[in-house]
């Protein structure tokens, strides 16, 4: 039995519906503050917010829990910076709880959802494993705190952990059954698909004079069902090897914002007004991760490259959920 916590958001329900596909049992812990009832369409949901201990406790009581998969988060950045209490409690004090309590029921499988924000502003692209680590927001250092303690809690309790270093997350189920549907949303492509849609007037565009070929910040998009993959390759690899590792998962190729809306007004079919702006603070030019080191371990390697696929299956479920 696997335990999907944040399985009614974004990343976990499409990590839920592949385990499911694959056979595994799942059970499923999300306080619903950003997830969607729709998206638990598999396996066994329990509301919990793990900030409750005893009601995780009784969670591990009830199923034979093999592993974890720690997807519950706030994840937005912005937010972090204006209030990083919210960040700290959540994000590190809740999984500290979580990490209590897998203990106290000898589970010692765990996977976590960390990110690119634990690089800060990178000095080498690709971004590999091996670079320095100096977040430059909450919501950044506080994955990274919880990846140090990973570390010590492998040393001293034999918990063998994957923390899975996420670039942007994009695209949809193909079978549209679930999507990406934050809100408030803050990601760059539903936002231009928005706009596609008309449900926003227009796209800003944050700086336009970076030293990138056309001036906007290049980021690197990995699909949704691709990140859900490599889920259960690192689960695999926590039960043929025993080891605890550090992953990125990014799609190796790099897409400027302009990028973005070009080709998103290709799939959509439709005009996309922009306002160029000025530069956020800290938004790196360009941000690209390695995963050659998944690729060579985990055998895992995206079937989504093509940022026009990515757009396309993003599309879809944009029209489902909101035509
Ligand atoms: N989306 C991305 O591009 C991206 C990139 C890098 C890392 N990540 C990480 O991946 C994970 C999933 O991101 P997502 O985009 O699916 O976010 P999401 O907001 O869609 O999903 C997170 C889920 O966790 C739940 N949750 C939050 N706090 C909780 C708590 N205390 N108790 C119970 N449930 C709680 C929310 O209700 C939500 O359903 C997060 O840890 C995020 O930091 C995401």
């Amino acid at each position: 039995m696997i335990l999907i916590t944040g399985g009614a958001g974004y990343i976990g329900s499409h990590l839920n519906k592949k385990a499911s596909a694959e056979g595994y049992e799942t059970v499923v812990l999300d306080n619903l503050i950003y997830g969607h009832k729709d998206f638990l369409k598999w396996g066994n949901f329990h509301k919990v917010d793990l900030a409750d201990v005893d009601a995780l406790r009784s969670i591990f009581q009830k199923y034979e829990i093999d592993a974890v998969m720690h997807f519950a988060a706030f994840t937005n950045v912005g937010e972090s910076v204006s209030d990083p209490q919210k960040y700290y409690q959540n994000n590190l004090k809740n999984t500290i709880n979580l990490l209590q309590v897998m203990l106290e029921n000898h589970v010692k499988k765990f996977i976590f959802s960390s990110t690119c924000a634990t690089y800060g502003l990178p000095n080498k692209i690709p971004i590999t494993e091996d670079h320095p680590q100096n977040p430059i927001n909450p919501y950044g250092k506080a994955k990274l705190m919880v990846e140090k303690i990973l570390e010590d809690y492998s040393n001293a309790y034999n918990l063998k952990y994957v923390s899975l270093r996420y670039f942007n997350a994009a695209g949809a189920d193909p079978d549209v059954e679930i999507g990406e549907w934050h809100l408030p949303e803050t990601h760059l492509i539903p936002l231009v698909l928005d706009a596609a849609m008309g449900r926003r007037d227009h796209v800003k565009i944050f700086g336009t004079d970076y030293d990138t070929p056309d001036g906007t910040c290049i980021r690197d998009y990995i699909h949704v069902m691709d990140l859900a993959d490599a889920h259960l390759k690192a689960l695999q690899y926590l039960e043929d090897e025993k080891r605890s590792e550090v992953f990125n998962l990014g799609n190796g190729n790099g897409f400027s914002v302009r990028e973005v809306i070009k080709k998103s007004e290709k799939v959509t079919g439709k005009p996309i007004s922009i306002i160029e702006t000025d530069r956020r603070p800290s938004d790196p030019p360009v941000l690209i991760g390695s995963s050659i080191k998944a690729g060579k371990i985990l055998n895992w390697h995206p079937k989504y490259k093509n940022l026009e696929k990515i757009i396309e299956s993003a599309w879809k479920w944009h029209q489902k959920i909101y035509l």
